[in-house]
């Protein structure tokens, strides 16, 4: 797909579909007065005639014949007062559900001059044109190579999104949008690819890959024997039940001074989660394959910086393992020694996210990190406590947490805050070693975390549980690319 701004009037650009958006009273963008008179005020009548609402979210495509473009999408960007920027993306996704199976070859797309409510930073044209970026690339994927027969290729080839002006300011948002949703499709590529072939050593092999594409990212890969030598005995045992080895993958990307402390990301990487010996329901099983998401969002992200290449160094670690039942596997009892030191109880195997990512953890202080941020699909009750909408954010550190549920808002990748209190603490006791690695039914998503602070007492760190956003379960199935927006977003406040 080819994609391009351009500040031309809207009729010196050719293209076969012209993309504007209608509100619900209240006055006309700039692009839609002028697509109107280009059409001798064609849609004021259907407007009148009330074929145009300018209801939310609403799409009319009318076919023309003898004017400058063979349709015209209507979008509806409901009422001014309602026009929020969740609003507008879901108006601009359903936008996309007209533009990307129909006819057209190529559209011109006026909806960045569409003025939004509230006080999030989508309210300039900027941050307009990084959201239509992104929901471009993000609604165009798809997932097809596994299918014998391939759909019938797309007609859409070139989409020209209209701007006010040729600023490189303008050009970078939307660039930036575009290099965020093509991380976000690599995220979903990695999620989506089948357990038997996305294992600890393919995901490994993803990111020597990536080193070679980008000169600017490096990348170490740890197999068992290093990760014997240093200690890493919690990662190791979650994968000793597996014919996959483990992996421990770190990615850098060093493109501030020298001097910055990086800023970190964990991801978890289970590539297929049984449960282990504490063997899961078959029912849905097949989902666990995605049970790498943190770890394919860690990978988005890189792809991100690598493509945008801001001033901000950026350390990148994967705890990579496949969680299997065999006569090799851990048992519910064991007692395994941390790289902390510490001792952990593994009274369930299939709490084995948190076995991965604490050694991680402790990995990471060797990079003198800036902060770090973990992102795991770490629990079932994280899908209990915030469904599918809310990826699940504790932190030991306020402004860091504050940080990220800001660009959670902004990016509409949504996170929310739950409480990291020393009283849950107390759940993960255990009789015969410094914890066990569960803390019961109540709060598993608190005591989860509770779990993981425990290793990450000497920088500031948060944690993403994905559980319910990583994901989309029915008809959708599939990777979601989340939480890659919140991530660059995150990232791009604090590159210099
Ligand atoms: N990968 C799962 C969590 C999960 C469940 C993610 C469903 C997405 C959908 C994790 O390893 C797990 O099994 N967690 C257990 C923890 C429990 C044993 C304390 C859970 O959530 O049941
Ligand atoms: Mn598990
Ligand atoms: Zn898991």
């Amino acid at each position: 797909m080819n994609f391009s701004l351009s500040s031309k009037a809207i009729t010196a650009t050719k293209t076969d579909c012209l993309v504007i958006a209608v509100p619900e009273k209240g006055e006309w963008p700039e692009t839609t007065k002028a697509a109107d008179e280009a059409l001798g005020g064609l849609i004021k009548q259907l407007e009148k005639a009330g074929d145009l609402t300018g209801k939310n979210a609403s799409v009319n495509t009318l076919p023309l014949v003898d004017q400058p473009w063979q349709r015209v999408i209507v979008v509806g960007t409901g009422k001014d007062s309602d026009r929020t920027p969740a609003n507008f993306r879901k108006a601009l996704i359903a936008m996309m559900g007209a533009l990307k199976d129909g006819p057209s070859k190529s559209a011109l797309i006026c909806l960045a001059d569409t003025s939004l409510q509230g006080e999030d930073a989508v309210s300039s044209e900027e941050a307009r044109l990084n959201l239509i970026g992104r929901i471009l690339e993000d609604q165009l994927y798809t997932f097809t190579e596994f299918k014998s027969e391939k759909p019938a290729a797309r007609k859409l080839k070139k989409v020209v999104v209209q701007a006010s002006g040729s600023a490189k300011a303008l050009k970078d948002a939307f660039n930036q949008g575009l290099a965020t949703g093509r991380g976000m499709n690599y995220t979903k590529d990695l999620g989506n690819t089948p357990p038997n072939i996305c294992h600890p050593v393919w995901l490994a092999e993803q990111a020597k890959s990536m080193a070679k594409e980008y000169d600017c990212i490096k990348t170490e890969v740890l197999d068992e024997k290093q990760m014997e030598k240093l200690g890493m005995n919690t990662i190791l045992a979650v994968g000793k039940g597996s014919k996959q080895p483990p992996r421990l993958i770190v990615m850098e990307y060093r493109g501030g001074k020298a001097k910055d402390k990086p800023y970190v990301l964990v991801g978890k990487g289970i590539t297929f989660d049984t449960g282990g010996i504490s063997l899961k329901p078959g029912e849905g099983m097949d989902e666990m394959k995605y049970d790498m998401g943190g770890s394919a969002s860690v990978f988005g992200t890189m792809k991100v910086l690598a493509e945008t290449k801001p001033k901000i160094n950026v350390v990148a670690v994967i705890a990579a393992a496949e969680n299997m039942p065999d006569g090799g596997a851990s048992r519910p009892g064991d007692i395994v020694t941390t790289l902390s030191g510490m001792t952990v109880e593994i009274l369930n195997t299939d709490a084995e996210g948190r076995l991965v990512l604490c050694d991680a953890l402790t990995y990471v202080k060797k990079f003198d990190p800036e902060a770090v941020v973990d992102m795991a699909t770490l629990t079932g009750a994280c899908i209990i406590a915030l469904g599918n909408q809310a990826t699940g954010l504790l932190s030991n550190n306020d402004e860091l947490a504050h940080e990220l549920l800001a660009a959670g808002e902004r990016t509409g990748d949504r996170a929310w805050r739950l409480p990291l209190w020393d009283e849950y603490q107390s759940q993960l006791d255990s009789n015969f070693a410094d914890m066990a690695n569960i803390g019961g039914r109540p709060a598993g998503t608190i005591t989860a975390a509770c779990f993981l602070s425990r290793f990450a007492k000497d920088y500031r760190w948060a944690h993403l549980d994905i559980a319910g956003t990583a994901w989309n379960s029915g008809k959708a199935k599939g990777a979601t690319g989340r939480p890659v927006p919140l991530l660059v977003d995150y990232l791009m406040t604090h590159a210099g």
